[in-house]
């Protein structure tokens, strides 16, 4: 075993998941219903998800078992390599020493797969034989579209407008693995009905896609919906990325300064990070980086308050740091960060000043991508290229320090913004406060 590329044994995929609530029980403020503004029960949820995901949503248990023909899926491309990126220190000629946790070797190239198949398999296990999605840059779209494929289920995605035709070639992925695909808003549902109404020309958001896809599984007894960030069972799944990173970093004689991952709806970064909470909690220093684009700053421009977790107020309201559920976020490339809300858990550590948001500009995003792709070799996904950027910033600091990042995905289907970026053609945004303060009028009243 290489020291600076670290692969575990099949082995060595984790056997559990760890559930950081347990760390801070009672904490977090419970979701509530989006009618009637009560506390939700498991009740409310079950028109929506099988009943063992709501079960993890809620338990403060500190460890949950990985279901064997879960573990069996996740071994198609896990434990997935730890790799110091040796070539990138040398550009940058710093003391600090780079690793990052390669995400993107997974079939859909991203680590949406990890809670992919395990949701997928919970859905099989009830009986549900279609689940409905959204998908904003596609790589959750396409996870959960082969993730289907292996449990036996059909898969409807509503895929954001503006992605689906930036990224034809997802859309053809996912069909591939068997799902129908429809650009959101769409003709499919009430919630796209009417959004197309009000704007023929809107390029959707993720708010609108998830309206569509929750009401096409709350109104088909046999179809469930599916979420591929925010919530906590889906932080929970994520953990596997960083429990191997843990061993892997012992393997390499390191103990971590310095973590950093892209949030969209924080699951990625949430994973990554979630099993070195607790030694942070024991005082051990670890600044936690959650980056994320200037395009759409939740956790820096955002407050901490209950919002509807999508446009047309169907999905339950939760704590997070918002930009308010009407945001309607510029066409930057990063798809799958342009959320206006936050994972609650992420929401909550942020909050209690755990993890440290910071906000960066697209063209140094991708100033930063190229870089690593000519070093490293991996051309990454635009949304995982916000960690690079904060990666390569901390390592110019020039300290003797163990910097780690997710690569959360490589960015094979994104050539075009590559393409708009080397011929200058991007543009910074940096979201206007005004803007934000407009959004935000529209907060429910809890
Ligand atoms: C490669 C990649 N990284 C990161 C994200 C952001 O999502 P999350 O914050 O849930 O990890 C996405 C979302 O689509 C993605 O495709």
């Amino acid at each position: 075993m290489e020291k600076d590329r670290v692969i575990l044994p099949l082995t060595a995929v984790p056997k559990k998941w760890y559930n950081i609530m347990s760390d801070f029980s009672g904490e977090l403020p419970p979701p509530l219903h989006p009618g009637t503004g009560q506390p939700l029960g498991p009740a409310d949820l079950a028109p929506l998800f099988p009943m063992a995901l709501i079960q993890q949503e809620m338990t403060p248990e500190k460890w949950i078992e990985i279901p064997d023909e879960v573990a069996d899926a996740l071994k198609l491309w896990r434990p997935t390599p730890l790799v110091r990126a040796g070539r990138l220190e040398k550009a940058l000629k710093t003391k600090s020493r780079i690793y990052y946790k390669n995400e993107s070797v997974s079939p859909a190239g991203s680590h949406k797969m990890n809670t992919a198949v395990a949701q997928a398999y919970y859905n099989k296990q009830e009986g549900v034989k279609r689940i409905t999605t959204e998908t904003g840059a596609g790589q959750w779209g396409s996870s959960i579209s082969f993730a289907c494929n292996i449990f036996g289920m059909k898969c409807t995605v509503y895929m954001v407008k503006v992605s689906y035709h930036q990224k034809p070639y997802r859309k053809s992925l996912m069909k591939v693995w068997g799902a129908e695909v429809f650009a959101s808003p769409s003709e499919q549902t009430n919630a796209g009905r009417g959004i197309l109404k009000a704007d023929p020309n809107s390029n959707g958001s993720l708010g609108m896609a998830i309206s569509e896809a929750v009401e096409d599984a709350a109104t088909h007894d046999d179809a469930r919906y599916s979420l591929g960030s925010v919530l906590n069972h889906v932080l929970l799944h994520q953990t596997v990325v960083g429990l191997e990173t843990k061993e892997q970093l012992k393997i390499a004689g390191e103990k971590p300064d310095v973590l950093i991952g892209c949030v969209g709806g924080g699951s990625n970064f949430g994973g990554f990070v979630i099993p070195f909470i607790p030694d942070k909690l024991k005082g051990q220093g670890i600044k936690m980086i959650a980056v994320e684009p200037s395009a759409c700053p939740s956790l820096t421009k955002g407050v901490y308050a209950y919002d509807y977790g999508d446009t047309a107020k169907l999905a339950p309201l939760v704590k997070m740091y918002t930009l308010g559920h009407g945001f309607m976020p510029p066409g930057i490339h990063a798809g799958g960060l342009r959320y206006h809300g936050m994972s609650p858990i992420l929401s909550m550590l942020a909050k209690k000043r755990i993890v440290d948001p910071v906000s960066v500009k697209q063209t140094k995003v991708f100033e930063a991508a190229v870089l690593f792709a000519k070093t490293e070799g991996i051309l990454p996904a635009p949304e995982s290229a916000h960690a690079i950027r904060a990666a390569i910033d901390e390592a110019l600091k020039n300290e003797d320090k163990c910097i780690v990042f997710n690569l959360s995905g490589h960015g094979h289907f994104d050539l075009a913004a590559y393409d708009n970026y080397l011929e200058g053609k991007l543009e910074d945004f940096e979201y206007p406060e005004e803007l934000v303060q407009d959004a935000l009028k529209d907060l429910p009243k809890v």
